[in-house]
């Protein structure tokens, strides 16, 4: 059974992230869910770093094993798997209320909530939290199981996606003095761009013809020119990093931001969490099939090894790319120091690419 507390209107509208390691995108050809994502996801061999009025770009595939990344939105995945489960007749309720998760220590978790006005209780095997970060499964765990990480930053992302061909034909992530930008794309005719803001940026003083302002100010460069269209829609992103040890209680299983967040410099969030289901799916069919809880004992200690490492990664990106508000000149050298060493040094270049399109933790 999978529940869910908003309606399917809203988990097919929200806009989210859209940048796929290869190797998530060949799990959901592996797992039936990758026709779409086969036929109109867009192949990316490199990303592009700007810095002191330059582009230069880092061949990801040539330094990192001939990977690549797979440019295809997480609202249209979210599609993707939703149809997928409906058609195989398998149970999803949206608009579920009031769920609470109870007796996880015991061997038959159960699950209340309210669906369609009736009152439900699921007793289970497992229970796979899978509700994000304000959900209510990590809130469940006793308090002093869990180990809590996290670092707030003082700034957030003003994303839009906007009806306009992608300028440019990779990523660019751009460091500049007004703050961080970064080009992107969900199809070869819509736009996703973000600029730099203020954790708690209020969208009404940012009309659209100020963002594009400062998009063109950030992302300028001479000889291009940064395509306009009309905005279809914008938000506020806000920059967190969190873990939680161990990702598991009893029968509660920890996963995607229930149990940690990255900030979205280098695009990992929904890498990890699909990654995490496809341990947790992993260890349950062994656990099924042959009884051994192996796999299920191992599941928090395997994801956080790959997820702590996304963590530095995403961390030190967004620590490169970012103009903090109060940062002064010595800051600023330090980090067009460290972006000249990635595009003059191979090994710097190589660290980059390896992790942005996922490293192999054996
Ligand atoms: C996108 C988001 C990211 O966080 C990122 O690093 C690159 C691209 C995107 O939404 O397209």
């Amino acid at each position: 059974m999978l529940l869910e507390d908003r309606s399917r209107e809203y988990v097919e509208a929200r806009v989210r992230a859209g940048v796929m390691e290869q190797d998530v995108a060949d799990l959901l050809v592996e797992t039936g869910a990758g026709e779409r994502v086969v036929r109109e996801g867009l192949v990316h061999h490199g990303i592009e770093l700007q810095f002191a009025s330059e582009r230069h770009r880092i061949p990801l595939s040539e330094l990192a094993g001939g990977r690549a990344i797979v440019i295809y939105g997480q609202t249209e995945l979210v599609k993707d798997l939703i149809r997928l489960r409906l058609d195989g007749d398998r149970p999803l309720h949206f608009d579920v209320e009031e769920v609470s998760v109870h007796d996880l220590e015991s061997d038959g978790p159960l699950v209340r909530y309210r669906h369609e006005g009736l009152g439900a209780e699921l007793r289970c095997d497992v229970i796979a939290g899978c509700d994000g970060f304000h959900g209510v499964c990590r809130p469940s765990v006793p308090h002093g199981v869990l180990s809590e990480f996290s670092r707030e930053y003082a700034f957030g992302w003003l994303g839009i996606l906007a009806a306009v061909a992608p300028s440019n034909g990779e990523l660019v992530y751009a460091h500049h003095e007004r703050g961080f930008a970064l080009l992107s794309l969900r199809s070869p005719d819509l736009s996703r761009l973000y600029i730099q803001c203020r954790p708690d940026e209020d969208l009404a003083e940012w009309p659209d013809d100020r963002i594009w302002e400062e998009l063109q100010t950030r992302l300028s460069l001479e000889g291009w020119t940064l395509a306009e269209g009309p905005v279809l829609e914008k938000g506020v992103t806000g920059m967190r990093s969190y873990v939680c040890e161990p990702m598991r209680h009893g029968r509660l299983f920890l996963a995607g931001d229930a149990a940690h967040i990255v900030p979205p410099t280098g695009a990992k969030g929904l890498n990890l969490a699909l990654r995490d289901v496809r341990v947790l799916a992993d260890a349950i069919v062994d656990w099924y099939r042959s009884g051994s809880t192996t796999g299920l004992d191992a599941y928090s200690d395997t994801c956080l090894r790959r997820i702590w490492r996304a963590e530095h990664f995403s961390w030190w990106m967004t620590h490169m790319l970012h103009r903090p508000d109060g940062s002064d000149a010595f800051d600023l050298k330090l980090q067009l120091s460290e972006l000249a060493y990635i595009t003059r040094s191979e090994a710097a270049a190589t660290s980059l690419a390896e992790n942005y399109v996922g490293l192999e933790l054996v």
